[in-house]
């Protein structure tokens, strides 16, 4: 359904947020890719999303996919919200939040303790209660796969986090 009419008909957009199919991997490439080339976003293989793709939520209007994030487990209490994106065109209308939160409903579900996010817009995590943390507080294992990114060592990414 188009987000228009869901709007009209006063239901909650969340009904427009499912699980991700193995079918939607190379529409969330596209988005993801769209802003990795504008250096907003790290870009990520087909291979990394199909083996992922448990971690993602889509955000459907009518047959396309405008919005995205991912869940991903990294410990026994803590997970990253990763792959955050929504179309240009319907941004600013509450997607992004939406998504998040759902993300967030996961996270309480499986019992994490800490959800973190390293984002280039930690204005838009602190609207929904994240707090700013150093990089190095996280596990090893986090920042340690810094050393394998193409921005490293000038990453300007910020560490937020949130407990829940
Ligand atoms: C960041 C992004 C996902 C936000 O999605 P969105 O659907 O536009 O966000 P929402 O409409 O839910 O916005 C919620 C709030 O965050 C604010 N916000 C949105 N994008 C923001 C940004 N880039 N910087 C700061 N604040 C932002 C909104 O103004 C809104 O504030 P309000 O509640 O005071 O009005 C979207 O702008 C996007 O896809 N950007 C390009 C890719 C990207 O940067 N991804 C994040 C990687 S971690």
């Amino acid at each position: 359904m188009p987000l228009r009419q869901a709007r009209q008909k006063g239901w909650s957009i969340d009904r427009m947020i499912r699980k991700a199919r193995l079918t939607d991997a190379k529409q969330i490439q596209e988005l993801i890719n769209y802003f990795s080339k504008k250096d907003l976003m790290l870009e990520r293989s087909l291979n990394e999303i199909y083996e992922n793709i448990r971690d993602y939520f889509v955000f459907i209007n009518s047959e396309e996919i405008i919005g995205t994030v991912a869940l991903h487990i990294c410990w026994e209490d803590l997970g990253e919200i990763k792959a955050l994106a929504v179309k240009e065109r319907f941004q600013e209308k509450g997607i992004g939040v939406r998504l998040v939160k759902r993300a967030l409903t996961e996270a309480k579900a499986l019992k994490l303790k800490k959800v973190f996010a390293l984002t280039y817009v930690p204005e838009f995590f602190r609207k929904l209660g994240f707090r700013e943390i150093d990089k190095k507080s996280l596990p090893q294992k986090i920042w340690g796969e810094c050393v394998n990114c193409v921005k490293f060592p000038n990453c300007t990414e910020t560490a937020l986090i949130l407990k829940i």
